[in-house]
């Protein structure tokens, strides 16, 4: 599809926080949508560093790196840089000047009520996250989103709160500086400099981890996208199954069991119809089925390992992708913040002094 095209349905922001490799969690709540995504809208898909010293700030030594494995993970599930921008936050520094901007109109109140603000400070006890930049983490969202003047933001539930707070910086900015018109400027029916973004739900489909909890990284439950065939088979193996089926005798109920959730995402409708008649029937051993589940997860791990292969075999490629994306980003958030600066009568433009009454004719 061509560029002016794909730009008619509107623009996409997205982005993650470099926490290391990605896995499949991401993948299925996250990334597989935003492949999807690329044929229809204008995308920016970025890694959000800055966001990640919000609770890292002590340590930041593997912020580099993990940046570096995400987008290597990136571009293996197919996000491709001819289609979409594809960047590094901290590249940008206007996100920065934005964020900065937005602070002086938010009131303390909004950053305080956000969800995620009470329940991570709660969660993550052994961080001091009274900080400054803590709290201002959902408005610095806002101005990632913003300053593309993006007009979806594709996530999961738990980010729809932001995307709400993004909205209500949108319109408290452009209340206080509207818009100013200059002759000649892009189009000049806009009378705001921002856009009131939507969320773009994922569908969560349920991605249990090894263990049958939610897959994440914190439990130590993952298989990575980047897990080798005989590793994630390995896994696979020890993965827990409906627990009412103890022998090899016993029945089963695959939508009880969070093989069957795997099946469900990855296998083919034949192999599901084998699943659930084996199962329910014990005439399928839960070995074999796991094989099966294997088969159908490799079917989607192989042709994104062998994407990645060239960038892995040197890495450099792949950030010059981001650095290469960055340059396209500060571009376009550059024009957005002539907008906004000029709007909030900070414009870089030398205007002459105004004329006192009675001056002049
Ligand atoms: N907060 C998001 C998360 O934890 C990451 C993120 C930062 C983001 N800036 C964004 C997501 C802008 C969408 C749009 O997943
Ligand atoms: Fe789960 Fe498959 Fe075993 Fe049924 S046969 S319990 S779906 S692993």
């Amino acid at each position: 599809m061509s560029d002016t095209k794909r730009a008619s349905k509107g623009r996409i922001l997205s982005g993650m926080r470099p926490t290391g490799k990605l896995h499949l969690g991401n993948y299925v709540g996250a990334l597989r949508n935003w492949v999807n995504l690329q044929d229809d809208y204008e995308c920016y898909f970025f890694i959000a560093d800055w966001h990640a010293l919000t609770t890292d700030y002590a340590d930041t030594r593997m912020v580099k790196q993990n940046s570096l494995e995400v987008i290597l993970d990136y571009l293996a599930a197919g996000l491709d840089p001819e289609r979409s921008t594809l960047f590094i936050q901290s590249h940008v520094p206007q996100h920065a000047e934005l964020h900065l901007l937005f602070s002086m109109v938010t009131p303390l109140g909004w950053l305080e009520r956000v969800p995620s603000y009470k329940e991570q400070k709660e969660n993550l006890k052994d961080k001091d996250l009274g900080t400054y930049g803590f709290l201002g983490y959902p408005l610095l969202q806002s101005a990632d989103i913003l300053i593309y003047q993006g007009n979806f933001v594709p996530v999961g539930e738990d980010q729809v709160p932001h995307v709400e707070l993004t909205r209500e910086v949108a319109r408290r900015f452009n209340q206080f500086y509207p818009r100013k018109l200059r002759p000649g400027c892009r189009d000049p029916h806009r009378e705001y400099v921002f856009p009131e973004p939507q969320p773009l739900l994922t569908p969560a489909a349920k991605l249990p981890g090894t263990d049958g909890r939610k897959m994440s990284k914190s439990y130590g439950n993952t298989i990575l996208m980047s897990e080798p065939e005989a590793s994630m088979r390995q896994k696979l193996k020890t993965m827990v199954t409906d627990s009412a089926r103890i022998r090899r005798s016993d029945a089963g109920e695959p939508d009880k069991c969070p093989v069957g959730d795997l099946h469900k995402i990855f296998s083919t409708k034949e192999t599901m119809a084998k699943v659930y008649e084996g199962c329910r029937s014990a005439g399928i051993g839960c070995i074999e089925c796991k094989s099966w589940a294997a088969d159908g997860l490799w079917q989607v791990l192989g042709p994104m390992q062998e994407r990645r292969q060239k960038y892995e075999a040197n890495p450099k490629l792949a950030w010059d992708v981001l650095e290469e994306g960055s340059a396209k980003a500060r571009a376009v958030a550059e024009a957005t913040m002539v907008e906004a600066r000029d709007a909030a009568n900070l414009s870089h433009e030398y205007e002459p002094p105004a004329q006192s009454a009675g001056e002049g004719k």
